[in-house]
C-alpha cells in the first residue's frame, strides 16, 4: 500500500542554524523557508536525489511541534511520510486493522491530501501519509 518515502520531518529550535548545517555542512541543496499557517510550521525543504527533509520550526503559539520540540530541546526526527496512491482507501484499511487516523484529510505541505496515524500503532513513529496523483512526484 505505501509507496514512496516522500519525505523525512525533522523539528529544530532554530531554522536559520539548521538550513545552516544542511546547506553549508552537509552541501545540500536547500529551499527558502516557507510558511504554513495551517500547519503552525515554518519548513525548509532539502532536495535529495531520491527524496526530501523537510526542518520544520514552530510557528505560533498553539504549534503542533511545540509540545515535541518541549521534550527534545535539540530538536529531532519528527514523522515519516510515505505516498499512497488513495488515501481514502488507504484510511479504509488501516482503521480495517485498528491503527487510529489522527485528526481529518487536510491539505499538506505539498498541496496534497495527508493524513497522519497514530505513533502508539506504529513503533512509537508518526506516519504521514500524502496522496500523490500519477505522473507527480
Ligand atoms: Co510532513
Amino acid at each position: 500500500m505505501i509507496g514512496r518515502l516522500n519525505h523525512v520531518a525533522i523539528a529544530v529550535p532554530d531554522l536559520e542554524v539548521a538550513t545552516g548545517l544542511y546547506r553549508d555542512t552537509l552541501g545540500a541543496v536547500v529551499s527558502e523557508a516557507v510558511t504554513l499557517d495551517e500547519h503552525g510550521v515554518t519548513v525548509v525543504f532539502v532536495d535529495l536525489p531520491n527524496t526530501r527533509v523537510e526542518l520544520l520550526e514552530p510557528l505560533g503559539e498553539a504549534s503542533p511541534i511545540a509540545g515535541f520540540l518541549a521534550r527534545n530541546p535539540m530538536g529531532g526526527i519528527h514523522h515519516m511520510c510515505f505516498e499512497v496512491a488513495d488515501l481514502a482507501a488507504a484510511c479504509d484499511h488501516l482503521q480495517q486493522r485498528g491503527a487510529r487516523v489522527l485528526g481529518d484529510k487536510k491539505t499538506g505541505a505539498h498541496g496534497n491530501p495527508v493524513v497522519f496515524l497514530h505513533p502508539k500503532d506504529f513503533t512509537g513513529t508518526l506516519i504521514e501519509l500524502e496522496e500523490v496523483g500519477e505522473g507527480t512526484q
